[in-house]
């Protein structure tokens, strides 16, 4: 593996399989793995909140006999006009790995760059890699495999979740079926990645047809700004996931979002909190994906 994890492109279909194998004997016999991080330190810099991804990272660091540091933007000298490269060559004679939840994907590339140890994307505008990570972790145990799986995204497909799918697509063949109302669609590098994997349409009823698997996210992303929810909400209202659109879906198909979520705008509470939903699974994956991350990057596993 590369020395950061920044972004899905830079993964191989191997290093993705053996991340997912690393993650389910963590999650299986996680004493074996209770002082793989003896006297290491993860610094957490977050510019966004968090629940999943900051409990996570912390409390796996805790499970691995390692410690983890909470660093939100305007407690540390970020916030106040320290640079970006400073900020990393500084933290890196302290810790041993350092994650980043930016707003812009370009500032966690010059945290890396800066950085000597290795930097973990938390989350940006445009990806969030340790979210699919994971997600596929949950699809392999509910599923048996990761390959030749369908899934649909539904909704706004310019953000960071729809970003990662694609990007991960074309490495372990999956197809990507993404829906959406025009002026929604994903970013067109993102797309040219993702060539022969993935499908756009505004079609919602297209993109369900005998799907493996239904994803979703927030229409209201962290960074959008809240003057935009009226007219986000009247142009995504038609490709919320509801009962009927699941019933396109294969009969087996599982319900996937990164969460948080929002019943009644994204998808109805009746598909959220149905037996299709692997939602709180997906969540609780996380932290043993990012346990074999950790490892990975530093060499320990
Ligand atoms: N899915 C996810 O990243 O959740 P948080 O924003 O709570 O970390
Ligand atoms: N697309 C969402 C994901 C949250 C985990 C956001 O950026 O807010």
């Amino acid at each position: 593996m590369k020395k950061d994890l920044l972004t899905l492109k830079d993964l191989t279909k191997e290093e993705i399989l053996s991340l997912i194998d690393l993650a389910t004997q963590i999650k299986k016999n996680p004493e074996k793995y209770s002082s793989a991080m003896e006297q290491k330190t993860l610094a957490m810099i977050f510019e966004k909140p968090s629940l999943r991804t900051r409990v996570s990272f912390e409390t796996g660091m805790t499970k691995m006999g390692g410690h983890a540091i909470f660093l939100s933007k305007n407690d540390i000298q970020l916030g106040r006009g320290e640079t970006i490269s400073d900020t990393a060559r500084v933290t890196s004679r302290y810790v041993d790995i350092i994650m980043a939840r930016v707003f812009e994907y370009s500032d966690l590339e010059e945290l890396a760059e800066n950085a000597t140890v290795p930097v973990i994307n938390g989350l940006s505008n445009f990806n969030h890699p340790c979210q699919i990570l994971s997600d596929l972790l949950t699809i392999k145990e509910k599923r048996g495999t990761i390959e030749g799986l369908k899934l649909a995204f539904f909704g706004d497909c310019n953000t960071n979740t729809a970003h990662s799918w694609l990007l991960v697509a074309p490495k372990i063949g999956m197809e990507v079926r993404c829906a959406f109302p025009k002026g929604y669609g994903p970013d067109n590098g993102v797309v040219r990645e993702a060539e022969g994997h993935c499908i756009l349409t505004q079609n919602p009823s297209e993109a369900a047809e005998g799907a493996d698997i239904v994803y979703t996210d927030t229409w209201m992303s962290l960074h959008i700004p809240e003057e935009e929810r009226f007219k986000r909400f009247e142009a995504l209202r038609p490709y919320q996931v509801t009962p009927d659109l699941m019933s396109l879906a294969k009969p087996n198909a599982l319900f996937m979002h990164c969460l948080p979520c929002h019943r009644g705008e994204e998808m109805t509470a009746e598909v959220v909190d149905g037996p299709q939903s692997v939602v709180i699974d997906e969540a609780e994956n996380r932290m043993w994906m990012q346990n074999a991350i950790m490892l990975r990057l530093m060499g320990r596993a």
